[in-house]
C-alpha cells in the first residue's frame, strides 16, 4: 500500500496551487484498504450531520454502507488521514473529487490539505461539486485554486441543494 508524509509546510512536487497553510503539522495519509470501508461510511455520516446540517437524511447508516463497499471504494481511488483512526478520507476518480471529509474535531490542522494534495498528484486538473451553501469548503476549494465552472439549482442531486461545480488546472 502506498504511504505517503505530508509536511504541509514543503509544497508538493506536482501541486503549486494547493495547501496554503503553512503549519508543520505532519499527518500520515495512507491508501485506504477493505478494512477501511466501515469507519470511512461512518466518517462521512459523522460529518455531513456535524457539517451540513441543511441536508436531509435519505439514507439510513446500513445504505451508507453499501454504498461505500458497492460504489465507492470499487470505482475510486480512496485516501484515508489522521494516524491510527480514520479521522478524514477523500476518494477520486478520473479526474474528480467525489468525496473529501475530515472530522470537525481534526479540522484546521492541515489533513483536508494533505488529502486533497494527495488526490492532484499526477493530475493536470480536477473537478468536483460543492453545495453553494457550504461556504467553508468553497472558501478552502477556491483559496487552493479551484475556480467556479457552474452553478445549479439542485434538480440534478438527490438532495435538491443547489449546487456548484468547480476545476482546478495546473
Ligand atoms: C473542507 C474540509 C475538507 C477542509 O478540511 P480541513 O482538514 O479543515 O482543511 P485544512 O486544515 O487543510 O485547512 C483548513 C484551514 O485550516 C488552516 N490550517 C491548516 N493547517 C493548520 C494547522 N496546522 N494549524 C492551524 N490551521 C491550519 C488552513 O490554512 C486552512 O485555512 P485556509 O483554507 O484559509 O487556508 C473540512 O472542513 C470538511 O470536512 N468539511 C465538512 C465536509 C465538507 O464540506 N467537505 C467538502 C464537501 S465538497
Amino acid at each position: 500500500m502506498a504511504e505517503a508524509k505530508t509536511r504541509l509546510e514543503c509544497p508538493e512536487p506536482t501541486g503549486k496551487l494547493l495547501g496554503t497553510a503553512q503549519h508543520a503539522a505532519v499527518l500520515p495519509i495512507r491508501r485506504a484498504t477493505p478494512a477501511d470501508i466501515e469507519a470511512v461510511a461512518r466518517l462521512h455520516r459523522a460529518v455531513r450531520t456535524a457539517c451540513l446540517p441543511y441536508l436531509p437524511e435519505l439514507h439510513t447508516p446500513e445504505e451508507d454502507l453499501r454504498f461505500f463497499r458497492e460504489h465507492v471504494f470499487p470505482t475510486c481511488t480512496v485516501w484515508v488521514g489522521g494516524g491510527t483512526r480514520v479521522a478524514g478520507y477523500c476518494a477520486c476518480r478520473h479526474g474528480w473529487v467525489d468525496h473529501l471529509y475530515v472530522e470537525p474535531a481534526a479540522q484546521g490542522r492541515g489533513l483536508g490539505s494533505a488529502l486533497l494534495n494527495q488526490a492532484i498528484v499526477g493530475r493536470s486538473h480536477l473537478k468536483l461539486w460543492v453545495f453553494q451553501r457550504n461556504i467553508s469548503a468553497i472558501r478552502f476549494y477556491t483559496r487552493r485554486g479551484f475556480r467556479l465552472v457552474e452553478l445549479t439549482d439542485g434538480s440534478g442531486n438527490e438532495e435538491g441543494e443547489p449546487d456548484a461545480l468547480y476545476e482546478w488546472r495546473r
